[in-house]
């Protein structure tokens, strides 16, 4: 999904010139969040912690035009979008929309327009008044994390042009700059003379996304603990300059896993080999289909007599390892040259056997001889 979707305004609603006060505001969140935890009586508490987390990203190209987009994710599943070419809230997940009837999604899409026209009048206030430069990108992350322990802590992030700006301390209810220059103290100062939205922003943080969570982690359990097998191949890269005995690097690679929690190691003759310099790893990347991928190499000397074994623990495993030899019945040392040579012999007798079968081809045709 790209980042922007085509030029997109926010509707009416957005331009409105009275927009309804914080305390309005405040009132709808606690309308709203009476009803999630009235309807989802006591709601167990997830297995794991997990973060639901609010992504806005605003484009503001000139005073008077800005582009706006925004998600949510549930851990690392995408359940709700909305740009502002509509300025609606789309559903990503079958589950996204239980825990509230339209009316009340209907209710939380106009809160979400008023706080967006809020946003952009307020950031435009302060480009304007510390004389800064259009076009900018301001990128915000709003949530909650839910610890199994009951314990949860609230964040909101803002960055500006790819740099850290402002978060807003959920415990104390002021907002912090990250930078000292004027700009961020001023923006810091001016946010925290507004004592109504720190207390809806907090309350929004601290019971709002937590009642949310607490209601997704029930609706979304099977997208939630969905899980897929890794799959696992293990190679070795073909060495470096030819002759030299420079060390082998063996390849595990891991694909196609969910979630995305996964143990891989190194085992030489059984043996674990500890973390350190033989062993790397590209850290875990994501694929385009919602699962995992790893790689993870191991720095061996050719034909050290050793067997070696990668193996990948996963919760999809049922409490088994995989387990990939690259045992030295496979000789990568000599064996390897033995295959090059075997491989060079056969392009050579193919090449022959083509020159010759051409070759022939060739005097077949004498001169003056026509074909039809
Ligand atoms: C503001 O930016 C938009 C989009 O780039 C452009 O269409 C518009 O003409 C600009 N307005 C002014 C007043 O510069
Ligand atoms: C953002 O604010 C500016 C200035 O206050 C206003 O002209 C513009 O229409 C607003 N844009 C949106 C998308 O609300
Ligand atoms: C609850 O769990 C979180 C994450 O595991 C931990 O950071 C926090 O200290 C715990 N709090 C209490 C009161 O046990």
């Amino acid at each position: 999904m790209g980042i922007l979707g085509p030029t997109s305004r926010c509707p009416d609603i957005c331009q409105s010139p009275n927009p309804p006060s914080p305390a309005r505001m405040l009132l709808s969140l606690l309308l709203l969040s009476w009803e999630w935890g009235a309807r989802a009586a006591s709601p167990p508490l997830p297995p794991a912690s997990v973060t639901l987390r609010l992504l806005q990203i605003n484009v503001f190209h000139n005073a008077s035009s800005t582009d706006m987009e925004g998600m949510a994710l549930l851990g690392d599943l995408e359940t709700h979008s909305m740009d502002c070419s509509t300025c609606q809230i789309r559903f990503l997940q079958p589950w996204a929309q239980r825990g509230l009837t339209p009316k009340e999604w209907q209710d939380l899409e106009l809160l979400i327009h008023h706080y967006l026209f809020n946003f952009n009048r307020t950031v435009n206030r302060i480009a304007q008044q510390q004389g800064m430069a259009y076009p900018f990108i301001t990128q915000g992350s709003l949530g909650c994390e839910l610890h199994p322990n009951g314990t949860s802590r609230g964040f909101d992030d803002t960055g500006v042009n790819g740099e850290d700006f402002i978060s807003f301390d959920a415990d104390a209810g002021k907002w912090v700059a990250w930078q000292g220059d004027k700009l961020a103290l001023y923006a810091q100062d001016l946010l925290n003379l507004d004592k109504s939205t720190a207390i809806t922003l907090q309350f929004l943080l601290r019971m709002t996304c937590v009642n949310q969570i607490k209601s997704f982690v029930q609706h979304g359990k099977e997208s939630l603990e969905r899980q897929e097998r890794p799959v696992a191949v293990v190679f070795a890269r073909a060495p470096s300059p030819a002759g030299t005995p420079a060390p082998l690097l063996l390849v595990c690679r891991v694909t196609g896993f969910y979630p995305r929690p996964i143990r891989v190691a190194w085992l030489q003759d059984g043996e674990e080999v500890g973390p350190g310099g033989r062993v790397s790893s590209s850290g875990i990347l994501p694929n385009a289909d919602l699962t995992y991928q790893l790689r993870s190499s191991l720095a061996v000397e050719p034909g050290d007599g050793h067997s070696y074994t990668c193996r990948v623990e996963h919760s999809s495993l049922g409490g088994q390892s995989l387990l990939i030899p690259w045992g030295h019945s496979r000789g990568w040392g000599p064996g390897l040259a033995v295959g090059i040579t075997l491989g060079a012999l056969a392009v050579a007798a193919v090449a022959v056997v083509l020159w010759r079968s051409r070759r022939r081809g060739y005097q077949d045709v004498r001169p003056g001889e026509s074909r039809a």
